[in-house]
């Protein structure tokens, strides 16, 4: 551990003094709070970030990429039941990313916790444990699940799991694991301060997951439990079909190391991150770094080049995670945050531009040799809470909901008061635990309700 003077050396030949100009005011504790942060503070990771920062982006070369579409999917029986047979064997895991902010959605709380379901008011991580619960039922196995988590939300999360007995999951097969953060940085690259006086940092990305999987020994543990592939998704998103067999036997049967949903964009300029060969390799480019001649490209048939878009659900392959090569880029934000700046008359808190780091996940999909693209349908499996109002807001994410169970009692013959503009006129909500899929459905439904009576229907 190096001493005070080595620490201030050190951080003042990085070209970093500026941390030390608010010392005058400060008491050894609080001193000693920042020395041993800054001991601890990985220098070549600072360094990484610092070469970002100079680094100019060249625009990559982008082209159409194949994907397996909906309708050649639907008729893969053989792969569905080698799915099937992976779910029984406990070979597949789930892996859910919710260290998010959720700064958009301006909700008190981890956005987990939000109440999104239309009619019991079910948060987003009750609704996934009440899936990994339902099928741990259908399937008759122990199912693991692992939740990134971040330091901001961690204690409310796991202390919601508490409270609410894990849902019915099993405790020991629930693992909450922290992000990591990235220092922020000014945009001539120096270490800012919190008004705290401590370093201000930011959450890694949802791209940090790999990290975190490997640091905190989890992949060996997946190892040890026999666990082969996870199904990865985000918390916002509560339509997601987990597990899905006829993913995981396709992804499977291709030998994929990663396998992707994807689906059509409602037109050129939905803010969907598109799949294409990105410099030679599969990959998604963010909504914001298709050029505007890809955007509007079309093919011979009239249809957009770069159609479909990733809806961040993946299927991973849990050996080639664990491949020690795999290492993602840092992509830069500039926001505006409150730092600890030294001036003529002291240090003052303020708004200053600083520059966040963060990897994204659907950066791993160009590290793979074998990607699979598989087309699903927006009504079965995207309704993104992102903001309070608009799109993908609190009203789109239950209307999608909504409407996504008002087809399932539809396909299972039951009529749906619909109104002019097709939308069911009734809030329909189907939990989990009674029907983890369409055809348990059907089965149940068989001698049952067929119509809806009154004003809602929840079963
Ligand atoms: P978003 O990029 O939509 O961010 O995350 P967000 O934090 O939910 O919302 P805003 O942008 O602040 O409004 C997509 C998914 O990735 C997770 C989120 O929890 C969400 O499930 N995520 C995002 C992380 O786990 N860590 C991060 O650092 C960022």
């Amino acid at each position: 551990m190096m001493n005070e003077e080595e620490v201030v050396d050190s951080f003042s030949a990085l070209g970093q003094d500026h941390l030390f100009d608010c010392w005058a005011d400060w008491d050894e504790h609080k001193k000693s709070i920042l020395l041993e942060e800054l001991a601890s503070l990985d220098l070549r990771l600072l360094a990484s970030l610092q070469k970002c920062l100079l680094e100019k982006e060249v625009p990559p070369s982008l082209s159409p990429i194949p994907y397996l579409s909906h309708d050649d999917i639907i008729k893969m029986e053989k792969e569905r039941e080698l799915g099937r047979e992976l779910i029984c064997r406990g070979k597949a895991a789930f892996l859910t990313v919710a260290g998010g902010q959720g700064s958009r959605l301006r909700f008190k709380g981890p956005k987990g916790l939000f109440p999104i379901s239309p009619i019991k008011k079910h948060s987003l991580l009750q609704i996934f444990a009440e899936k990994v619960l339902a099928a741990e039922i259908h399937y008759r196995v122990p199912l693991f699940w692992y939740i990134l988590t971040s330091p901001a939300n961690h204690l409310e999360i796991v202390n919601y799991f508490r409270k609410n007995n894990f849902f019915g999951l099993a405790e020991e097969r629930v693992s909450f694991f922290l992000q990591r953060l990235n220092p922020s940085l000014s945009p001539s690259g120096k270490l800012l301060l919190n008004p705290a006086g401590t370093i201000l940092k930011n959450p890694d990305g949802h791209g940090g997951v790999i990290g975190a999987l490997t640091q905190d020994g989890l992949l060996t543990d997946m190892v040890k439990l026999g666990i082969e592939e996870l199904f990865y998704f985000q918390v916002d998103n509560p339509l997601v079909n987990i597990p899905d067999p006829l993913f995981l036997g396709v992804h499977r049967s291709m030998g994929a190391e990663v396998s992707s949903k994807v689906i059509s964009k409602i037109s050129a300029d939905e803010k969907l991150g598109s799949i294409g060969l990105v410099n030679g390799r599969a990959g998604v480019i963010e909504y914001s770094d298709l050029n505007e001649e890809s955007k509007y490209l079309r093919d011979k048939d009239g249809n957009l080049s770069f159609l479909q878009g990733s809806i961040a659900v993946h299927l991973f392959n849990v050996a080639f995670l664990a491949r020690t090569d795999l290492v993602l880029p840092f992509h830069q934000a500039r926001k505006k945050e409150v730092a600890l700046i030294p001036g003529s008359n002291g240090c003052n808190v303020k708004e200053v531009e600083v520059i966040k780091f963060e990897k994204f996940i659907f950066d791993i999909i160009p590290l793979a040799d074998k990607v699979v693209f598989y087309e699903t349908l927006r009504v079965d499996e995207f309704a993104p809470l992102k903001n309070m109002s608009g799109v993908d807001s609190i009203e789109t994410c239950a209307r999608g909901y909504i409407e996504k169970y008002a087809l399932w009692l539809e396909e299972c013959g039951i009529e749906v008061p619909r109104d002019e503009e097709g939308k069911s006129i009734y809030p329909v909500e189907i939990s989990p635990l009674y029907a983890l899929n369409k055809e348990i459905l059907k089965k149940k439904l068989s001698h049952t309700v067929n119509r809806i009576d009154g004003q809602a229907l929840f079963i």
